[in-house]
C-alpha cells in the first residue's frame, strides 16, 4: 500500500474520488457586476461559532480572479435533480446563467432556486492551496429545503441513502458458508416482488384476474394488436403460462377481442379492468414512496433497472419502438 511522493496527478485524483462530497454551485459578481458560477465539490464546513465554510477555486478556472476579489459569494448545495445544472456549471465560457430564475439574496452575489441548502458567505480569508486558492467565508445566512442532495464519488454522480442494516459487500461471503440466508439476493428480489404484489392482489381479485391475466393486459395496454406468439416471446420470462387458454378465457370474458388475422386487441371493458388494476399499482408505488422516502425509490428503481440488463436474454422493448415505428405499436 502506498503511493511515493510525487504522486501520479491520475492515481491521486482517483484516491481521493474514494471521499464522496455533495455538490455545489459557488456564484457571485466580478468588479463589473456580471455574474460568476462554478460547480465545486470542495465546499466545507469549518467552524460553527464563528459560522465558517470554506471551498477552493482553481487557480486555472476563468471565474478564478472574480471570486478572490469578491467581498460575497453563495454556496449552492445542488439537489438530486440539478445534475443538468451541475454539468452546465462546470463548462467553462458558456453563458451559465442563461434562462435560470434567481433570487434577490442579502448581497450582490446571484441565489439560485431548488437546491437542497444555501449559504450566503463574506469572504473572510483567502489561503494559497497549490494550483488552487482557499477561500473561507462567513455566513452570513443559510436556508434549507426537502430536496434531497446530490452527491460525488468515484468521479460521477450518486444518490444518497440511508443504510439498511446489515448490508455489506461481505455478506456475499456469508452466503457462500450458509447456502440459504436472508442477504441472498434471489430471497431479497423474490420477498420483495411477492410482498409488493400481495398489496394489489385484492384488485386483481374483484375483478377475476390471474398474474397472468394481468401481465398480458397490462402489456396490451401499451402494445396493441398483438399476437399469441409476440405475447409469448414477451412475457415468457415470467415462467407463468400466458398461452391459448389464457388468452380464449379472456376473450370469453370479453376483455380482449381477436381480429380476423389473430391479433388480440383490448375491449372497452378490458381497458377499463387494467386501467384500474394499474392504478392499484400506482397506489401501492405512492404508498412506498411515502414509507421509504422518494430518493430510496428513485435509487431502487435505478439499481433494479441496472439488474434486468445485466440479466436481460435480449427481450423485446417493451416500452421502445414497435416495428412499425410507432411507441409501442
Ligand atoms: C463535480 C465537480 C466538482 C468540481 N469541483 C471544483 C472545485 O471544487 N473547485 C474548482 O475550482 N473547480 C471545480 N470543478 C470544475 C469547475 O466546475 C470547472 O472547471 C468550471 O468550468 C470552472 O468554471 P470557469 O472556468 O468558467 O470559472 C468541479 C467540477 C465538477 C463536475
Amino acid at each position: 500500500m502506498g503511493q511515493p511522493l510525487n504522486p501520479d496527478p491520475r492515481a491521486l485524483r482517483h484516491a481521493l474520488g474514494m471521499f464522496g462530497t455533495g455538490v455545489t454551485i459557488v456564484t457571485a459578481r466580478d468588479p463589473a457586476g456580471a455574474l460568476v458560477g462554478v460547480t465545486a465539490s470542495s465546499f466545507n464546513s469549518v467552524s460553527l461559532d464563528p459560522p465558517l465554510v470554506l471551498w477552493s477555486v482553481a487557480r486555472s478556472a476563468w471565474s478564478c480572479q472574480a471570486f478572490t476579489q469578491a467581498r460575497h459569494w453563495n454556496v449552492h448545495v445542488l439537489s438530486v435533480d440539478q445534475e443538468a445544472l451541475s454539468n452546465r456549471f462546470a463548462r467553462q465560457g458558456a453563458d451559465k446563467f442563461a434562462g435560470l430564475e434567481l433570487e434577490d439574496g442579502m448581497t450582490e452575489a446571484p441565489l439560485l432556486r431548488g437546491c437542497s441548502a444555501r449559504f450566503q458567505c463574506r469572504t473572510q480569508f483567502a489561503y494559497d492551496g497549490g494550483d488552487h486558492v482557499i477561500l473561507v467565508g462567513e455566513v452570513l445566512g443559510f436556508d434549507r429545503s426537502h430536496h434531497a442532495p446530490l452527491l460525488f464519488v468515484k468521479g460521477g454522480y450518486a444518490i444518497a441513502n440511508p443504510r439498511a442494516p446489515d448490508v455489506s459487500t461481505a455478506a456475499e461471503a456469508a452466503v457462500e458458508e450458509e447456502l440459504f440466508n436472508e442477504n441472498l439476493l434471489g430471497f431479497l428480489l423474490g420477498r420483495a416482488h411477492l410482498l409488493y404484489m400481495n398489496a394489489f392482489r385484492p384488485t386483481f381479485a374483484q375483478h377475476g384476474l390471474s398474474d397472468a391475466d394481468f401481465y398480458i393486459l397490462s402489456l396490451m395496454s401499451l402494445r396493441q394488436p398483438i399476437s399469441q406468439v409476440e405475447l409469448a416471446e414477451h412475457l415468457g420470462f415470467t415462467g407463468v403460462d400466458t398461452g391459448g387458454g389464457c388468452l380464449r378465457q379472456l376473450e370469453g370474458r370479453r376483455l380482449v377481442a381477436k381480429d380476423g388475422q389473430g391479433l388480440y386487441t383490448l375491449s372497452g371493458d378490458g381497458l377499463r379492468v387494467i386501467v384500474e388494476a394499474l392504478a392499484a399499482c400506482k397506489a401501492v408505488q405512492e404508498d412506498l414512496v411515502d414509507r421509504v422516502g422518494a430518493v430510496e425509490v428513485a435509487s431502487l428503481r435505478n439499481l433494479l433497472k441496472r439488474v434486468i440488463l445485466a440479466t436481460d436474454p435480449g427481450l423485446p422493448k417493451v416500452w421502445g419502438q414497435g416495428p412499425q415505428g410507432r411507441p409501442g405499436s
